[in-house]
């Protein structure tokens, strides 16, 4: 009875902990969390690999809010202002990661799709944090327990899987492992629900429930190209006309990074390597050797207009 009483009781006192959060990576989906935490009313420092890219991430967040704002008070400039200073005020951008760690209550990990980045990355942070600091990681489509194998907080490590664009898209997988505690779970679950995300739970399975199902559909699409099946176009208009998709599968590819595509289907298939769904696609090796990521770089499939 006790021991209950007092599980209870922990729960509450993490769930209402988290005040300070940190991003790691300030790229497409670091810079949309940080956005969507901050107009939640949490602080935030997002921590890139330079000055540079910080500023380029607190741009770019700066850009989406005027998006919201623009919504949320149609012709109202003055609130819409008002809006944008007071959710950009709640975020500061760092290149120092362990000082910023130092001071945090919830870790978001946003940076490149690798294991032994993301390993490296966590070893470098878990002395520094706070014991009762949470680390989640935002990957795609690596497992959680092996990310959170390198620390010593497995208990209070878990994923929050967010998509892209995040301030508009509503889901999130929050994953949780044979480690994760309760109190871990229902603290990050709690955030989830606080920032205004509908939640599901999902087991560390590869690619969760979304890109369990998406990225095998998304690399089918590049394979129909590359065989020369259908243009890149008219597979994009199939799949938004006759399927009803708000993107086709080309132009999300595109969207969500060709790197980060590669990468998904990189890690799977080294860990299943006889898995027909994961094996390597030359045409999007290719694209990404030239250094045509998609949207982000300027040209993937299609040619994009760089902001
Ligand atoms: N920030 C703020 N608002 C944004 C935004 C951003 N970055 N991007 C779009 N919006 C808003 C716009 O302001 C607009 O709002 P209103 O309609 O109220 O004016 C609305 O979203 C629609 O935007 P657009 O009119 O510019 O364009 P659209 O109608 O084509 O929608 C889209 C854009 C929301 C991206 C839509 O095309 C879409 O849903 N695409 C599919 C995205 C998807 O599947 N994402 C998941 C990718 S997989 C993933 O994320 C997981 C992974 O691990 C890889
Ligand atoms: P991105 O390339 O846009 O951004 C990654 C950022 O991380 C870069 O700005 C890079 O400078 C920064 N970075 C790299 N190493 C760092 C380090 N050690 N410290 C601080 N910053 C560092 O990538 P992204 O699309 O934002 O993806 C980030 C993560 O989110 C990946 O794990 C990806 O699989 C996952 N994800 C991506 C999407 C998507 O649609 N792109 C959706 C959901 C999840």
């Amino acid at each position: 009875m006790a021991s209950v009483l007092i599980r209870g009781m922990a729960t509450s006192a993490v769930e209402s902990a988290i005040k300070h959060v940190t991003i790691i990576g300030g790229g497409l989906m670091g810079s949309g969390i940080a956005q969507v935490a901050a107009t939640a009313g949490y602080d935030v420092t997002i921590v890139e690999v330079n000055n540079q890219l910080v500023e380029q991430a607190q741009n770019s967040i700066k850009n989406s809010l005027g998006r919201v704002a623009k919504k949320q008070f149609k012709d109202d400039t003055n609130e819409q202002t008002k809006f944008v200073s007071n959710v950009l005020n709640r975020i500061n951008g760092s290149s120092d990661l362990q000082g910023v760690v130092k001071g945090t209550d919830l870790v978001i990990e946003a940076i490149v799709e690798n294991i032994n980045i993301k390993h490296k990355l966590f070893e470098s942070i878990d002395k520094v944090a706070p014991n009762h600091t949470i680390f989640t990681s935002n990957t795609s489509s690596l497992s959680i327990t092996d990310i959170a194998s390198v620390t010593d907080r497995k208990d209070r490590f878990g994923g929050l899987h967010f998509f892209n664009p995040v301030p508009v898209m509503r889901l999130l997988e929050i994953i949780r492992t044979n480690d994760t505690s309760d109190q871990t779970f229902n603290a990050i679950r709690n955030f989830g629900e606080k920032i205004g995300k509908s939640c599901i739970t999902c087991k560390d399975t590869p690619g969760f429930v979304v890109n369990r199902l998406l990225v095998p559909y998304m690399a089918e699409s590049v394979r129909l190209l590359e065989r020369g099946d259908a243009s890149g176009r008219d597979i994009d208009t199939a799949m938004k006309l006759g399927a009803g998709y708000p993107m086709g599968p080309i132009e999300l590819a595109d969207y969500v990074g060709l790197d980060t595509t590669n990468n998904i289907l990189k890690g799977w298939h080294e860990k299943d390597p006889e898995n027909p769904l994961y094996k390597p696609i030359p045409m999007l090796e290719n694209l990404v050797k030239e250094g045509k990521f998609g949207v982000k770089s300027g040209e993937g499939f299609y040619k994009y207009n760089k902001k």
